[in-house]
Parts: C-alpha cells; structure tokens; sequence
C-alpha cells in the first residue's frame, strides 16, 4: 500500500509517499522559517496562508519524485492534530479533497504519534513495548507504548516544552528564531562549570516536567553577566545541561517504573546532540538500547505521517470526510491499531 502523508500542523509543509513494502520513496519538505523570523516567532495566519501556496505544488514533486503518478496511491494521511488549526486545516482539506477526486481513503493523524513512530522509519527500529521520550517544540511527554495506539502517557510538561524553552531561551540571548538549534551551537562552545541552573522537578517523585522557570533563571543569568562572547557560551552550556539532566533524570524514572528496557526518543529536540550523547550514555550503563529517528525525521516532517497513516490504513482504518482539525487532542484517545 502506498500512502501519501501531509504534514502542515505548525510552519513546515512535509510531503512524503511511503510503500508498506518497499519503506520511503520520497520526502519533501517546505520551511517557513525565513517568513516568521522577523517576527521571532510563527505567525499562525502567515502560515496557513504559506501552506496554502506550497502544498499542492510539493505533493505534484513528491509523487513525481518517488517514481509514481497519482493513480499509484493508495491512501492518503494527513496531520489531524495537535497543532495551529488554520495550518492543519490547510492539509486536512487537501488530504481529504484528494481522498475524495482519487476515491481512496484518508485519515487524520496525531502529530504526536507521528514523532513517536519515526524512528520506524529507520533500518534498526525499536520493537514494542518501550518508553518514549518526545520532545518536540509544543510538548513534552513521557510515553509507554505498548503497540501502535496504545499509549500511557507516564509525565508531561505542565508549563513550557523543552523546545519552547530551547527557543524563548534563544531569544532572551538575542539568538535568531527557531533558536533551538542556534543555542545548542552555542553550548558547544562553552565550559562546564560556571553557571548552575535548576533540574526542575526532579526533586519529588512524578514524571512531570516544567521548564518554564529556566527561561527566568536565563532571563537572571544574562542579566548579572559581562555578556561576553564565552560568558554567552557558558550560559547556554548550563541551560541545555539543565534541560538534558532533567530529561535524562526523569526518562530513567520512567523506565524503572515501567520495567522498560528501550527507550525511543524523537520530536525536534531529539537532533540535539548533547542530549543524544548523555541518554546513549545512560541506556548504556542500563543495558537498555536508545533509538532515535535520523536528524531529518526529528523535526516535523510528512515521512512520519505517511508512516503512521500507511499502519493505520494497512489495518483498515480510515477518517471519514467530514473529520475535524483537532488543535488540541489527547494522545490516549487514539484507537488502538
Ligand atoms: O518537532 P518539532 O519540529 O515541532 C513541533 O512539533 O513542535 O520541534 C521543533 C523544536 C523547536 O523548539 C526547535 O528549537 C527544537 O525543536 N530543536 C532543537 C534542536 N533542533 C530543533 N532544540 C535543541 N537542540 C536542537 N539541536
Ligand atoms: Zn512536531
């Protein structure tokens, strides 16, 4: 079965046609960055309206990439939520429009469990059961997943992902939007040592998280700093240590909780590599394994809606015409596969 995905929940439009067979045969993707940066942030309207312009063009690319023709495909996923609901509408009527001219079936997709299912994508894939660790830009969770659909959700964020923490931290730093990744460069130039920020609620038991308060404590640092070039450094060497060690405090407690011995990490702040290094780190001295999808399925992307959709579909599961953009929509309500 080959299955047409569509992401556009926040400000990237990723196509991609995955074949439950032969695996990936294309991917694309379209990023708004350059368009929300002068405003240091995604504007919502500003992004259904990008959507709108690119997502025709780039499924024309994709299919025709991946060798094919649009008869070839056999279903279609879209991303149904959590997300800004002017983007996922976008994809959603697309999805559905084409689901209705080509006469096959659709679904709506939980973003989320997109993350979760992209290291599937990859040659070494986690079997089932495991822990997930998803840490995206809008959430941060702590999973236990039994099979596809079958979710516990063990800890979440109560405040601010780590990604948007990542990013407004960033921006506190006068780093340009998405900082994430900007500050992580950064951190790899400063010294451990100089500045000691919070592992936020790592001090009671409970898998939840808040990092809201590290952005302040930023906020402080900055502030009574020289705000020298290696001062800079050793600031946001802290902030992602902080982040990390928390992350890696909390992932640990989960998988003891739930007797776990794999742990899947994936969503944005999955590409960074101090975090990737210290959870390999931890899996290891565990005797437990850690997978993570490759850099370009860490962020959002249409290859991992595709891959969810393509298991969904495979089993006989569809979304009818008249399925709704789901802003916001609790991984636990999916139904098992
Ligand atoms: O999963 P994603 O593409 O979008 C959401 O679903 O939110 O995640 C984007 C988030 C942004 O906050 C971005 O700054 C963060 O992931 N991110 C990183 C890195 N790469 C992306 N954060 C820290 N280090 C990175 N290397
Ligand atoms: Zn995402």
């Amino acid at each position: 079965m080959r299955v047409l995905g569509i992401e556009t929940s926040c400000d990237e439009t990723g196509i991609a046609v995955y074949d439950t067979t032969a695996g990936l045969l294309s991917h694309s993707l379209y990023s708004q960055i350059k368009l929300h940066a002068d405003y240091g942030g995604v504007v919502p309207e500003l992004a259904s309206r990008d959507h709108v312009r690119k997502i025709v063009p780039l499924i024309r690319e994709t299919i025709a990439e991946a060798g094919l023709v649009s008869s070839d495909i056999d279903g279609i996923a879209y991303t149904r939520g959590p997300g800004l609901v002017g983007a996922l509408l976008v994809g959603a009527s697309v999805g559905k429009s084409l689901a209705y001219a080509w006469n096959i079936p659709s679904i709506g997709i939980h973003h989320m469990e997109g993350h979760l299912l992209a290291p599937m994508l990859e040659d070494d894939r986690p079997e089932f059961p495991f822990v997930a660790l998803l840490v995206s830009g809008g959430h941060t969770l702590l999973v236990d997943v039994q099979g596809i659909g079958q979710y516990t959700v063990l800890g979440e964020s109560i405040d601010d992902a780590a990604g948007e923490a990542f990013d407004k931290t960033a921006k506190l730093m006068g780093l340009d939007y998405p900082g994430g990744p900007l500050l992580a460069k950064l951190a790899d130039h400063g010294e451990p040592g100089h500045y000691q920020f919070p592992r936020p609620m790592t001090d009671r038991p409970g898998l939840d998280f808040s990092f809201s308060g590290l952005k302040t404590f930023a906020a402080n640092t900055i502030r009574a700093s020289d705000n020298q070039d290696q001062t800079r450094a050793n600031i946001a060497f802290a902030f992602q240590e902080a982040v990390v060690d928390t992350l890696v405090i909390k992932s640990k407690r989960a998988l003891k909780q739930t007797g776990r011995k794999r742990l899947v990490v994936a969503g944005g702040v999955s590409a960074n590599h101090y975090l990737r290094t210290q959870l390999s780190e931890v899996m290891r001295s565990l005797r437990g394994q850690v997978y993570y999808p490759s850099l370009a399925f860490c962020t959002d992307n249409g290859a991992m809606i595709a891959y969810a959709g393509a298991q969904r579909l495979n089993a006989g599961q569809k979304s009818d015409y008249d399925c709704r953009a789901k802003p916001r929509w609790p991984l636990e309500e999916l139904p098992a596969l």
